[in-house]
Formats: structure tokens, sequence, C-alpha cells
């Protein structure tokens, strides 16, 4: 790869690898899957990125829409903004569900217990509610290991990156994608 791209490169898999910290405005990416023949988004909170193996990863409830629209199409995008550093990226990824798995489990492990509570929902998260002021159930902080069942690790192996930093004098844009010899680099027209 071109001196110049490789160090662009290095840049954005540093920066993903820093936005697991709260403090980074990579923090929150937008993620789009397909539902049917529409694009779904929603913001998710980016909680690793393995440099190892190039893959983004945000936990979610097993019950709710996107695992099944990931599970029909593994295709997810991931839109990330730094608004200091006027960065955007836009992921193209090939998606892993792990429920019920060691991958899971290691991940459950290192949640708190109060944190759980994302996943102790009586009903499937995205469902319509009579009753939304006890959408949890009852005593949940009790009986937080209950909830594991519910909990599910999305793994995300990058294939695609398209980097965009807006400049005063000139805008850069450059696409990274993968080969069987690893990521090759180009120039885009911003
Ligand atoms: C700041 C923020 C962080 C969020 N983080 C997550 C997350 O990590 N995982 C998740 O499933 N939903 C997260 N959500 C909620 C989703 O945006 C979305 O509303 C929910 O997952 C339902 O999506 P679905 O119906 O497409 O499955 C977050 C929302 C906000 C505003």
């Amino acid at each position: 790869m071109h001196q110049e791209l490789n160090q662009i490169f290095q840049n954005c898999l540093n920066h993903l690898k820093e936005a697991k910290s709260s403090k980074t405005n990579f923090h929150f990416p937008v993620i789009g899957s397909i539902n049917n023949n529409e694009v779904e988004l929603r913001t998710v909170v980016l909680r690793d990125f393995n440099e190892k193996n190039n893959t983004l990863v945000f936990y979610t409830d097993s019950r709710s829409p996107k695992i099944n629209q990931i599970k029909n199409n593994p295709t997810v995008s991931f839109l990330f903004y730094d608004g200091v550093l006027k960065e955007q990226l836009r992921i193209k990824s090939k998606s892993t569900i792990h429920h019920n798995d060691d991958i899971s489990l290691k991940h459950w492990e290192k949640i708190k217990p109060e944190n759980r509570r994302d996943y102790a929902s009586k009903n499937s998260p995205s469902s319509a509610s009579n009753d939304i002021s006890n959408y949890l159930e009852k005593n949940w902080i009790d009986n937080t290991g209950n909830y594991y069942q519910n909990f599910t690790v999305v793994y995300n192996e990058i294939v695609e990156i398209d980097w965009l930093v807006l400049n005063k004098d000139k805008n850069k844009r450059a696409r990274f994608f993968i080969q069987e010899s690893g990521f090759k680099g180009e120039w885009l027209v911003p």
C-alpha cells in the first residue's frame, strides 16, 4: 500500500481501538442492517475492537429485531463521525452472532449486575407495551443471572473502510478493502 494510505489505514485502526472508551467521539456508531428491503439504522455502544481479526463488537438483546435482520443478511454497516477531527468512517462488515456460547459468556461476566438491566425486559425490545412503567421483570436486580439467555454479542469483521476527512483547504477520501493478501487501499474523489 502507498505509504500515506498505509498511515491513514493505521490511524483508522488506532482510532477504532480507542473507541471502546466512552470519552472518544467514535464510541457510539450508527449501525445499519437490512429489514426485507428497508434499511434500519440505530445507535449502539462500541464495546471492543479486536485488532487481530479486525472485528468490531457490540452487545444487544437476542430478542431485538436487529438479530433476525442480521441472521437473514449478515452484512452490517457502521457509521462513525468525529466532529473534532472532522473524520467520517463508513465500515462494511460481515457479522457473527454469539448467543449462549463461550464468547457471549466471556463478555457477560464482565458486565456489572446493574448494567444487566438492558437484558431484563419481560417482553422483546421493540414490541408494543400496555404497561410501560413495568417493562422490566420484577426484582430483576436480584436475578441478573437469569437474563444471560437474552444477551447477545455481535462480532463484525471489517471488509471495507471508507475514510473521509474534511479539511479547510482540501478534503481527502480513501477506501480500504480486504483481499486474500490483506487490506488494499486506494484514493477516492471526496
Ligand atoms: C447512545 C445509545 C446507545 C445505544 N446502545 C445500544 C447497544 O449497544 N445495543 C443495542 O442493542 N441498542 C442500543 N441502543 C438502542 C438502539 O439504538 C435501538 O433503539 C434498539 O437497539 C432497538 O433497535 P432494533 O429495533 O433495530 O433492534 C442505544 C441507543 C442509544 C441512544
